[in-house]
Formats: structure tokens, sequence, C-alpha cells
């Protein structure tokens, strides 16, 4: 796919592309895998993405390149009832700090309470980020113009994404899709800007 100079593709099961993915899961996810992980987040990410069948294969990034280089990532699937942590590669990856995971998904961290919110038929927008300095250009929509599309290849039937409610520039690049504010975690919004808010579209 072509957006300007901007070219999209999947990405391939190797070290590379791997490395590459979770610098941008991190950075999409606001550094939420460092804190968890430790050092060694983006060489365990690496090591899970080139596996296949799970949240964080490479079967589900669609990478952006400018210029010869990769500038952004989009990483979405279709929600599979019953998949949790526990049977993900990501905890066995994570070897003692899979303890630390195990927690944080119990305390509903927000990477992994979007099993237990899922229905049947969603597709979800588990991460999107471009590179700094090339924010501004259009990089995110066509990312998400990518992954809508192998969304409704996939028959899905509504996409979802969950954005921080302090995230104004996402906000308006999902609102920009058609997509609207569905729900919010939690529930009420005690601090303002300190919540998720859970955006979708029909497809
Ligand atoms: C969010 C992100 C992916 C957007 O990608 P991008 O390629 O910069 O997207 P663009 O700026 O081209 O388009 C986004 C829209 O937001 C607008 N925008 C920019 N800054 C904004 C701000 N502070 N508040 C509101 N809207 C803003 C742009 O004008 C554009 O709108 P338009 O198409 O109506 O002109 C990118 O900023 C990013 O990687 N952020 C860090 C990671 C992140 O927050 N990921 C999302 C997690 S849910």
């Amino acid at each position: 796919m072509n957006s300007g100079s901007i070219t999209i593709h999947p990405a391939r099961p190797n070290a590379e592309d791997g490395l590459l993915f979770a610098h941008y899961a991190d950075e999409a996810a606001e550094g939420s895998f460092r804190i968890l992980l430790g050092r060694r987040a983006h060489g365990i990410l690496a090591a899970v993405f080139v596996e296949p069948d799970h949240d964080y294969s490479y079967e589900h990034v669609l990478l952006a390149e400018a210029g010869g280089s990769v500038v952004g990532m989009a990483q979405g699937f279709r929600a599979v009832p019953g998949r949790c942590l526990a049977n993900q590669p990501l905890l066995r990856a994570a070897g003692p700090r899979g303890r630390i995971l195990r927690w944080a998904a119990a305390a509903g961290h927000p990477l992994f309470r979007i099993h237990s919110t899922l229905r049947e038929g969603h597709f979800y927008l588990q991460f999107l980020a471009v590179e700094e300095g090339h924010r501004g250009r259009g990089i995110g929509p066509a990312l998400i113009d990518a992954i809508e599309k192998r969304a409704r290849a996939d028959g899905s039937l509504r996409f979802a994404v969950d954005v921080w409610d302090r995230n104004p520039r996402a906000k308006h690049l999902y609102a920009g899709h058609g997509m609207t504010a569905e729900s919010y975690w939690p529930r009420r919004i005690v601090i303002p800007g300190f919540g998720l808010v859970r955006m979708t579209k029909p497809l």
C-alpha cells in the first residue's frame, strides 16, 4: 500500500522486525513493557514476535516505511474468545518477570484487560506509533487505513481501540476515522485525563 512516499507492508518473522515491533509497541504503550519487563523488554518482545498465533505475533503487524526506513507500526488482531495472558508466549518468554506480568494482569493493567472486554467479531487495534520526527505527515492515518482494511477482509464486525483520555492527538486521529467513544475505564474517570476511552466503529 502507498500513501505519497509512505509504503506499508506486513512485518516479517525475523529479529530485525521483532525489535522494530518492540520499539513501537513500547512507545504506543507509553513504556509499559520496559516498566514491567525491565531492560530485556525489547528482546523478550522480539523473541515472541516470531512465533505465530498469539497477540504479539508478527502476523498482526504492519510497518510503515519512508525514505527506506521504518517510521511507524500498527498492530491489530481479531478477538479470540478465551485467549488470555496465561496462554501467551509472552508469559513464558518473560521468565521470572512473568510473575510481574501476572500481577499486572490481576490488577487490571490496560495491556492485559483487553481480552475480557472484547467480544466475538471485534478487531482490536492494540498498538499504533509513528517515529517522533515523522509525525504529522499522515503516517498514522495511513496505518489505520491499512489495518482497518485487514479487519474488513477478515470479516470482523467492529473495529476497536483503547486510548488514554489524555492523548488528544490519538483521539482526534481515531475520531477522524469515524470511531466514537463507546465506554470508559474506570467507568467514572475520577482524575480528568487519567482513564482509558474505548473507541469503536462498525465495519
Ligand atoms: C498518535 C500518532 C500515532 C499519530 O500519528 P501521526 O502520523 O502523527 O498522525 P497525524 O498527525 O498525521 O494525524 C493525526 C491528526 O491529529 C492532529 N493532531 C496533531 N496534534 C494534535 C493535538 N495535540 N491534539 C489534537 N489533534 C492533533 C493532526 O492535525 C491530524 O489531524 P488531521 O488529519 O485532522 O489534520 C503519533 O502521534 C504517535 O505515534 N504518538 C505516540 C504513540 C501514541 O500515542 N499512540 C497511540 C496510542 S492509542
